[in-house]
């Protein structure tokens, strides 16, 4: 369906046309004063200048135009020169009721599907998950939904860290607690064993253990370091080995975001750029593109109109080691190599803004990726505890995403069992995807780009901007709907959305009637505190309306019938939204 907006807007630039005047002075916003219209236009002003003309003058001659027009209820210019739009209460209805009998309510796919890759989650393999993985999770997962949505081909990446020094800690851990292994007898030639030689536990535990040592132990450290190249350089031993980290961590980390409700088509990682590497850096050399800067080997980046001097990316360490943007720049080669994406989309937090301008412009530069890619780092802020600094769970150590989960899950069964309507059973079933709700409705509804306050008690509350307030608001509709199934005399006639009788209900079809143009937005601005803004609009105006009416006992059956209508798209476009969040509804709570 044509975005509400746009059709406004259309009606203005014919009215402005009329005039005389250029249409581009016909930009319709929403009203930023709901107490005196519903949309405005404020393009006489700029007009004025233009045609050497009093705003005012140029207002009054728009809307003169515009009287007696359909999509109005009423058109008024006021001093300076500002349009205030009112809709028709029948236009609106017709409006709203053909979203209700549309496919995703009437937002349409794209004509134009792009392919695009969502680089998310970034966990470390056999390294704990931190906060940053956690959003990285969450905001990545909802990007790849919004954009599915809107019939893009989207593919979502996780690019697991799996290449780095970590790996041999590990191999040197394991060597020093179980000498009598294959993998550390040189003389030993056959296959080797299926069965990884230790558990996620074990694993989870030697990473610390062997990073703590490296700290300090000198000794260790160098053999950490050496054991990591021989494994980049194939050392077979270590590949075994470290084929068994990938299996068992990536189980566990299947089993982590699986909780999340977060999946991912694609389980690569930066040891999938390694046999792109060689290849590139002679590139970037053979280009002169890349020169040789203390040892290092760098690629200048910087631009003129920088607001300030960026560093060099470097491509090579003087040990003559690859880094975090070498493998980033083979990925993006190696991706254009098999998915060829129009767009580029990768999370991770602030602190690696400079990393991706520079792989970004490298990639640029070397023609790795045309010169006009699209290529956007959402990048976010941190997830702060109470006390302002990076979030902890109870005991104080790194997040524990079981922990957490368990712990705001155990919150929103304390809130629904408060209101006792659903047995023990059900609550405790429900509390994990409210707390779920809770959880990722916490992180989604802050602009990405902000740190923001883990608050577990606000996040659960069924009241104000939060998670479990939309699930409420959902729930509520469709125990109104199954209520008005048990009722006998229903209206026979065709259902249809009547023209409002009420401030609320009107303000109600006003806020549905901007949800396609707000799921686009939303994505095209890969904001999804957007969706969440609006939904808890939808949903405040659903709750003022059904506050003062009264459906199930309503006599005219052909107004209920009307409203049942009504409601039942207030609930599938919530259903939607939550939906490219990464949130579920359930039946009761
Ligand atoms: N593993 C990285 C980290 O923990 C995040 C990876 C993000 N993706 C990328 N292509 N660099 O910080």
């Amino acid at each position: 369906m044509k975005k509400i907006l746009d059709l406004i807007t259309a009606e203005m630039k014919a009215a402005f046309a009329d005039c005389g005047y250029d249409e581009a002075y016909a930009k319709v916003t929403l009203s930023n004063r709901p107490d005196l219209c519903e949309y405005q236009c404020n393009g006489a002003m700029a007009a004025a200048k233009a045609y050497k003309k009093k705003p005012f003058d140029i207002a009054s001659e728009a809307v003169a135009k515009l009287t007696g027009s359909h999509v109005f209820a009423s058109v008024d210019a006021v001093m300076p020169g500002f349009i205030n739009l009112k809709l028709n209460s029948d236009y609106l209805a017709e409006y709203v009721d053909g979203m209700a009998g549309q496919e995703q309510c009437g937002c349409e796919r794209t004509e134009n599907p792009m392919t695009i890759v969502v680089d998310y989650g970034g966990a470390n393999v056999a390294k704990p998950l931190h906060v940053g993985h956690l959003r990285s999770a969450i905001i990545g997962e909802s990007i790849k939904r919004m954009g599915r949505f809107l019939g893009h081909q989207v593919i979502g990446d996780v690019h697991l860290g799996d290449w780095g020094l970590q790996m041999g800690l590990i191999i040197e851990e394991l060597k020093d607690r179980k000498p009598e292994l294959p993998y550390f007898d040189p003389s030993f030639e056959g296959e080797y064993p299926k069965e990884a030689p230790f558990t996620i536990g074990e694993l989870e535990e030697i990473y610390p253990a062997a990073s703590a040592k490296a700290k300090s132990d000198e000794e260790f450290s160098t053999r950490a370091h050496d054991a990591t190249l021989k494994l980049q350089n194939g050392f077979r031993p270590y590949r075994a080995i470290w084929q068994h980290i990938i299996e068992v961590s990536v189980a566990d980390l299947k089993n982590n975001y699986g909780n999340l409700n977060v999946s991912f088509d694609l389980w690569k990682g930066e040891s999938d750029a390694e046999p792109y590497i060689a290849g590139l850096i002679k590139e970037l050399e053979d280009q002169g593109l890349a020169y040789e800067s203390q040892g290092a080997l760098v690629v200048d980046i910087a631009e003129e109109g920088d607001p300030k001097e960026l560093p060099p990316c470097i491509v090579r360490k003087s040990d003559g080691a690859a880094l975090y943007s070498t493998s980033d720049l083979g990925t993006i080669i190696e991706r254009e190599k098999e998915i060829k994406p129009d767009w580029y989309i990768y999370l991770t937090d602030k602190r690696q803004e400079l990393h991706f301008v520079q792989v970004f412009r490298v990639a640029k530069k070397a023609g790795f990726v045309s010169q006009d890619k699209k290529m956007s780092h959402l990048c976010f802020g941190t997830m702060n505890g109470k006390d302002g600094k990076p979030f902890k769970t109870r005991d104080g150590g790194v997040m524990r995403l079981e922990t957490l989960i368990s712990d705001i899950s155990q919150a929103a069964y304390e809130k629904i069992m408060e209101n006792r309507t659903v047995s023990e059973k059900e609550a405790e079933e429900t509390s994990k995807i409210v707390g779920m709700a809770a959880l990722k409705y916490g992180d989604l509804s802050n602009q990405a780009s902000k740190d923001y306050v883990f608050d577990m008690d606000r996040f659960v509350s069924f009241e104000g901007n939060t998670g479990p307030y939309i699930l409420y608001t959902i729930v509520r509709i469709k125990s109104i709907l199954a209520k008005y199934q048990g009722i006998e005399d229903k209206y026979q006639g065709e259902e249809k959305i009547l023209a409002a009788a009420t401030e609320a209900e009107k303000d109600l079809m006003l806020q549905l009637s901007r949800y396609n143009e707000i799921m686009e937005t939303g994505f095209t601005e890969l904001a999804p505190h957007k969706i969440c803004q609006y939904i808890y609009e939808l949903a405040n105006a659903f709750n003022r309306f059904y506050h003062d009416t009264k459906i199930i006992t309503e006599e005219d059956k052909k107004r209920q019938a009307s409203w049942v209508r009504l409601i039942g798209l207030a609930k599938d476009v919530l259903n939607a939204c939550i939906g490219v969040l990464g949130i579920e509804a359930p039946e009761r709570m």
